[in-house]
């Protein structure tokens, strides 16, 4: 146990971390360059924003979350997703007496009590992007187009777009209705969890991924269906958007999404080559959520990607992912004088922004050489008495062999030319 992370849980470091790091600096490029601003919220927040926003008929809610009395007896939840608490923030701090559209980022830990799989875990890590205070569906495609972005610069090509409309209150009220007479006729064949599902929110139904209940969801009655003029109208436009930027995307009516708040556009990318965990992103328009959760009506639109599932579908791509080892210089050692010179040299080539190495650990030379070729350093000197005192040491190139005599008072110099 001592010696075990919790299951369901990651350490993350290491090449995995490294391109993680690449990853991450992308998404934040990706924000600048679309005027997305990042948002820290709380990693805990009070329960009840989560039983309100996520939706108190959700999995989430129902089975997931890591709810507790905190020492002054509040209940209090890690968040299991990021756009109630982006929500509660906007509400909380007035954000929305700022001209709109407000546009957040967010990069952070999740934390859902779910059966652990390959792409599945308990805590988990997503960059989120959430908009404000438009109910165009330029919004809903100014979103979609963010996430598209992020798989382009990238370089993934094995994930899909598929898209689809739950209409608004007054569309799904009548669906509602189409689905509960259809799912009533079939209910005693379902699965008990559809059955309690059912009776609070027959949409949740469509959720299951029990065999016997998933081939009669497969025929049940689609939403598409039941839009009405204005839902639809949306839909078209966000799609007409999505053409016109060149975003390749699939209808695909049974996308419902797994959280309460949605209205009218959801989204999802899906990989086909991670296994059974493939959807990447999540997303869609959410109109009801500020004021679900005090505030005043808001048009929002955002997405979540889960960025271990990202990254199983990169190295699936690419490959294992390899230690980024660049070094400028490695800086060895024979005996006191070139150890405390050598640390001298290398401090100051750090503060200059050359990536500079030395002995630390003691090594003979040899294994210094051999240390220096595994860390990928571009040159190396070994500072012994002799360099010192004549103040002249090889400066090895390690991808050509070749040494070229410098002073070792100008070592610094030297490399910073190089460097330049
Ligand atoms: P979600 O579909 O629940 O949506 O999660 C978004 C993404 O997070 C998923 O597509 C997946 O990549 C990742 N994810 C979810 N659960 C896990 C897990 N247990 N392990 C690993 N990855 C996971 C949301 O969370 C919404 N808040 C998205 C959103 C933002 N909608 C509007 N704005």
């Amino acid at each position: 146990m001592l010696t075990e992370a919790p299951k369901g849980t990651k350490d993350i470091y290491g090449a995995y971390m490294d391109e993680w790091q690449r990853v991450e600096k992308i998404m934040r490029e990706i924000c600048d360059d679309f005027g997305i601003g990042e948002i820290r919220t709380p990693i805990f927040e009070h329960t009840e924003l989560f039983l309100r926003g996520v939706g108190e008929t959700t999995d989430i809610v129902q089975k997931e979350m890591y709810t507790f009395k905190d020492k002054g007896d509040r209940s209090v939840t890690l968040r299991p997703e990021g756009t109630a608490g982006a929500a509660r923030s906007y509400i909380e701090h007035g954000i929305y007496n700022n001209p709109q559209p407000t546009r957040y980022f967010y990069i952070g830990p999740m934390f859902r009590y779910e059966n652990t799989q390959k792409g599945r875990q308990r805590q988990f890590h997503q960059f989120g992007v959430e908009m404000y205070g438009s109910y165009s569906p330029s919004l809903d495609a100014e979103v979609i187009s963010v996430a598209y972005e992020l798989l382009k610069r990238l370089g993934i090509n094995d994930v899909m777009l598929r898209i689809n409309s739950l209409g608004c209150p007054q569309c799904r009220k009548k669906y509602n209705d189409a689905l509960k007479a259809y799912i009533g006729g079939n209910i005693d064949k379902m699965c008990d969890d559809c059955r309690s599902r059912f009776e609070k929110n027959p949409l949740r139904v469509l959720d299951c991924k029990e065999e016997r209940c998933q081939n009669i969801i497969a025929g049940a009655p689609v939403v598409l269906d039941y839009l009405d003029d204005e839902c639809r109208e949306h839909f078209e436009t966000v799609k007409a958007m999505l053409d016109e930027m060149g975003i390749p995307y699939e209808v695909d009516d049974k996308i419902v999404r797994g959280l309460d708040y949605y209205t009218r556009t959801v989204f999802e990318f899906v990989s086909n080559g991670i296994g059974a965990q493939g959807t990447v992103c999540g997303g869609g328009r959410y109109d009801n959520l500020v004021a679900e959760c005090g505030g005043q009506p808001t048009g929002c639109a955002g997405f979540a990607v889960g960025i271990e599932r990202l990254l199983l579908v990169l190295e699936a791509q690419n490959g294992a992912f390899e230690k980024k080892q660049e070094k400028d210089i490695y800086i060895g050692a024979i005996g006191q004088a070139g150890l405390v010179k050598g640390q001298g040299i290398t401090y100051r080539m750090r503060s200059a922004g050359i990536k500079a190495e030395c002995d630390s650990v003691g090594r003979s030379v040899k294994a210094q050489m051999k240390y220096a070729n595994k860390i990928g350093a571009a040159y190396s000197v070994i500072l012994g008495d002799n360099e010192i005192e004549q103040d002249s040491v090889k400066l090895k190139n390690m991808a050509t062999g070749e040494e070229e005599p410098v002073k070792v008072s100008e070592l610094f110099d030297i490399m910073m030319a190089k460097k330049a």
